[in-house]
C-alpha cells in the first residue's frame, strides 16, 4: 500500500470512528486545582501568553502533528495553518517521509504560503526512518523547502507493530537520532504518537540536544486501533489489546518532569478542554497540542478551527481567573490536589 493512501485512510478513520482510548483516560480527572473565589484579578487582564523555542505565542497551544501527502492533506493543512496563524498559536505538520520520496506532495505542506503570519511551523519525521535511509541531507531539504521553525522526530514502536507494513527493526534508532540531532540547523523536540514517554525512555534521552520533550501520553487518539481498524485479522486483535497500552498524559508528565532533563515539556495525548490544558501546564509543561479535534474542526472548515482555538482558550482563562492567576507563571504555582489516593505501584 502506498504511504499516501495510509494517509488518507487515517484522515477517514480518525474523522469517522471512536479512536479514543478504551478504559484509559488522560489522567486529569484524578487532579484539581483549588479554587480561590478571591482571585484579585480582572478576567480581561489575563495574558495567556508563551514563549517556545524562541517564539511568542498569543496561547501555550500547537495544533498537533496530523497530515500531509495527499489532496485531502493539502487542504487540511492550508486551513489549519491560516487558523493558527489568525489566532496566533503554532501549527505541527505530519510525517513528512511521503515529501521524501515524491517531491509532488510538497504542497501539502508548505503552508506559509498560505499563512505567512504564522508564528511556529515544526516539521516531522518517524525516528524509524533514520535507520531506514533518512539522513541529515534529507532533513535539511525538508527544512528548507518548507521553512520550517523546528522539527518533531516521532517515536511510534507500537504503531509500527501493529500496522501490517510497519517498520520494526528498532536496534539503533538512539544512536541514529543522537548522530543527526547534534547537527540539525533547526531546534529538534522527540515526541511520542499517544502511546507516551514514561520515565524509562525520558532517561534515554539525557544528554541529546533536544529542544523540547512532547510526552504525547494515552488517553487520547489509540494508534494501535486505528491501525487495527485499517489491517486484518492479526492487527485488529493487536489494535483493540493495546488500544490503552502506554503512559497516560499526566502521568507521563510527571515521570518526565522526574527525569529532570532540563529542557521544556510538552503536553499531548488526549488534551480535550482548557481545563485539561490548564493541569497539564500545572504538571510542567510549556505548551500543550491536541490532534484529532482540530481535524474534526478542519474537516468542516477554517472558521471551526479558529472557534476551537478560541474556546480552549477561553477554557483554560477561566482556570486561570478561579485560580487567581493572571498568567502561565503564576498558574504553574497555584494550589493542586491529586485525587486519587494510591499512585500507580512500580513492581521490582
Ligand atoms: C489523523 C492523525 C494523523 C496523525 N499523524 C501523525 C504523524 O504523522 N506524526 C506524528 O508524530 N503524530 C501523528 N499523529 C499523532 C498526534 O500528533 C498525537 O500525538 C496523537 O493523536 C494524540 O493526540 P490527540 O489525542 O489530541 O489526538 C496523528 C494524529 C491524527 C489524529
Amino acid at each position: 500500500m502506498s504511504i499516501q493512501s495510509r494517509k488518507d485512510d487515517h484522515l477517514r478513520i480518525c474523522a469517522d470512528e471512536d479512536v479514543d482510548r478504551g478504559e484509559v483516560d488522560a489522567g486529569f480527572r484524578r487532579f484539581r486545582f483549588d479554587h480561590d473565589a478571591l482571585p484579585e484579578i480582572d478576567f480581561d487582564g489575563i495574558d495567556t501568553s508563551v514563549e517556545f523555542l524562541g517564539r511568542r505565542l498569543r496561547a501555550p497551544l500547537l495544533i498537533g502533528a496530523m497530515t500531509g501527502g495527499t489532496d485531502k492533506a493539502r487542504e487540511i493543512n492550508h486551513r489549519l495553518a491560516r487558523a493558527a496563524a489568525r489566532v496566533g498559536v503554532g501549527l505541527e505538520l505530519g510525517s513528512m517521509r511521503v515529501m521524501l520520496k515524491n517531491t509532488e506532495t510538497t504542497s501539502s505542506f508548505t503552508v506559509k504560503e498560505s499563512a505567512p503570519d504564522l508564528p511556529l511551523l515544526i516539521g516531522n519525521i518517524g525516528a524509524i526512518q533514520l535507520v531506514y535511509g533518512v539522513g541529515l541531507h534529507d532533513l535539511e531539504q525538508l527544512v528548507s523547502h518548507v521553512g520550517l521553525d523546528a522539527m518533531n522526530f516521532h517515536l511510534n514502536p507500537l504503531q509500527e507493530v501493529v500496522q501490517p507494513e510497519g517498520d520494526t527493526r528498532w536496534h539503533g534508532v538512539l544512536p541514529a537520532l543522537r548522530e543527526v540531532i547534534g547537527r540539525l540547523s533547526v531546534p529538534a523536540i522527540i515526541k511520542e504518537v499517544g502511546a507516551g514517554i514514561g520515565l524509562v525512555t525520558a532517561q534515554k534521552l539525557r544528554g541529546l540536544p533536544l529542544a523540547a520533550l512532547n510526552v504525547a501520553g494515552v488517553g487520547g487518539t489509540s494508534w494501535s486501533y486505528v491501525e487495527g481498524l485499517r489491517g486484518a485479522e492479526r492487527a485488529k486483535r493487536l489494535g483493540s489489546l493495546y488500544r490503552s497500552w502506554g503512559v497516560p498524559t499526566a502521568e507521563a508528565l510527571l515521570e518526565c518532569g522526574r527525569a529532570n532533563l532540563g529542557i521544556p515539556l510538552v503536553a499531548s495525548g488526549g488534551l480535550r478542554s482548557g481545563l485539561d490544558m490548564a493541569k497539564a501546564l500545572r504538571l510542567g509543561a510549556t505548551v500543550c497540542t491536541l490532534a484529532r479535534p482540530f481535524l474534526i474542526a478542519a474537516m468542516e472548515s477554517e472558521e471551526a478551527v479558529v472557534s476551537a482555538l478560541e474556546a480552549l482558550i477561553d477554557e483554560l482563562k477561566v482556570a486561570m481567573f478561579c485560580t487567581g492567576a493572571p498568567n502561565l507563571t503564576e498558574l504553574r504555582r497555584r494550589r493542586m490536589l491529586r485525587l486519587s489516593a494510591a499512585p500507580t505501584e512500580v513492581l521490582e
